[in-house]
């Protein structure tokens, strides 16, 4: 089973595989780890762009050591997870100082770098170095579980370990990056989650699941999701020619980015029990403004949070005491990251029209 898997995966590679993407065959570990990170928790579709435009904009990692934290989320906005981002900064700027520009190029140095687990780690010891350690993602954990009929649950601590072993005893040890490689573009295009393509599998004569007929069971999960759902109200506040902002701190969703005035309850609640609220009249020293704008409702689904949004305009005769916020001009607004349910509402036709004419 384990050389026949080996084998016809590899055959495959060589003479099926026509999955084309910049970061294949790369040698540059910057290149590879800054690919790797994007990829953590967004689709290859979606990533390209901005691998495309990191790589534009940063083509050394000193460049983006040294780049400011607000033009690089500003690059990352959209991409979710900002932690990602946040550690992305921090890991360059250790290689770029610390390390003296040298990145790390062993397994052990490697997951000592802030965002760097197992997977990642492996992904750049063999793809820059030709290190002998297996990736175990998503897709591996997929084609790993059908092909051999394994119903351990891989979100469980016992099932990642199995996987893991599993998918070491299987590595080319030879040609461990362009095993590596085949086995997420094998799940990628073949052994994809939702229509897997048996018919024209190199595996298919082997695969446990296609004998048993449980090849929708598998990968098995344990853990089923509970959403939170929160209500964020903006209250998008003009003064002059500018809107206030402030940027998000630690400790919540959208660390470091950029939002309007946020008023958050756990239901719905009426626009004009919103500007009645006292915490806005703390803001901004009224609670009897009548909004000339209210905007429809938005929402920004998250891995384990709904978040419902609407935005209120409001136009301020004076400016807000708290220092937290910044008035901010459209011109400087758009250099600055938001998270995608701001930054959706800022490109809606009119918005940006409705926000700046009213009260320039
Ligand atoms: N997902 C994560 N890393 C990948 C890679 N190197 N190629 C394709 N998909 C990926
Ligand atoms: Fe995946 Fe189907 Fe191939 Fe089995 S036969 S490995 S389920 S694509």
């Amino acid at each position: 089973m384990h050389a026949y898997f080996t084998r016809h995966l590899l055959a495959w590679n060589q003479t099926d595989n026509d999955r084309q993407m910049p970061w294949k065959g790369e040698k540059n570990p910057y290149k590879i780890w800054l690919s790797e990170i994007i990829l953590q928790q967004t689709r290859v579709d979606q990533g390209l762009a901005y691998y495309n435009r990191f790589v534009q904009a940063f083509p050394t990692i000193k460049l983006l050591a040294n780049a400011s934290d607000t033009a690089v989320f500003k690059l990352w906005e959209g991409l979710g997870y900002y932690s990602r981002c946040k550690n992305l900064l921090i890991t360059a700027r250790v290689i770029s100082k610390d390390l003296k520009g040298k990145f790390p190029a062993n397994y052990e140095e490697l997951l000592a770098l802030k965002g760097v687990g197992p997977y990642t780690a492996a992904a750049i010891a063999s793809f820059a170095y030709n290190l002998p350690y297996a990736v175990v993602d998503g897709n591996v954990f997929r084609v790993l579980a059908r092909f051999f009929g394994m119903y351990d649950a891989i979100d469980s601590a016992a099932g990642k370990k199995l996987f893991t072993a599993l998918a070491n005893s299987l590595l080319d040890k030879k040609k461990p990056g362009e095993y590596n490689q085949a086995l997420m573009d094998f799940g990628a295009v073949i052994c994809k989650p939702k229509l897997p393509q048996c018919g024209i599998c190199p595996l298919q004569n082997k695969c446990i699941a296609r004998q048993q007929g449980t090849i929708a069971l598998l990968p098995v999960k344990e853990k089923s999701i509970v959403k939170k759902t929160r209500w964020f109200y903006y209250v998008v506040a003009g003064y002059g020619d500018g809107v206030y902002v402030k940027k998000r701190g630690a400790g919540d969703i959208w660390e470091n980015l950029y939002e309007f005035i946020l008023i958050e309850t756990d239901a719905a609640v009426d626009i004009e029990n919103i500007i009645k609220q006292s915490a806005l009249k703390k803001i901004t020293g009224s609670n009897k403004m009548a909004p000339p704008f209210v905007s429809p409702a938005y929402r920004q689904l998250l891995t384990h949070q709904v978040i419902h949004g609407q935005f209120i305009q409001i136009n301020l005769s004076r400016p807000l005491a708290s220092k937290d916020y910044i008035c901010t001009r459209q011109e400087a607004l758009k250099g600055l990251p938001f998270p995608k349910l701001i930054s959706s509402f800022l490109k809606d036709k009119n918005v940006s029209l409705n926000l700046f004419q009213q009260h320039l």
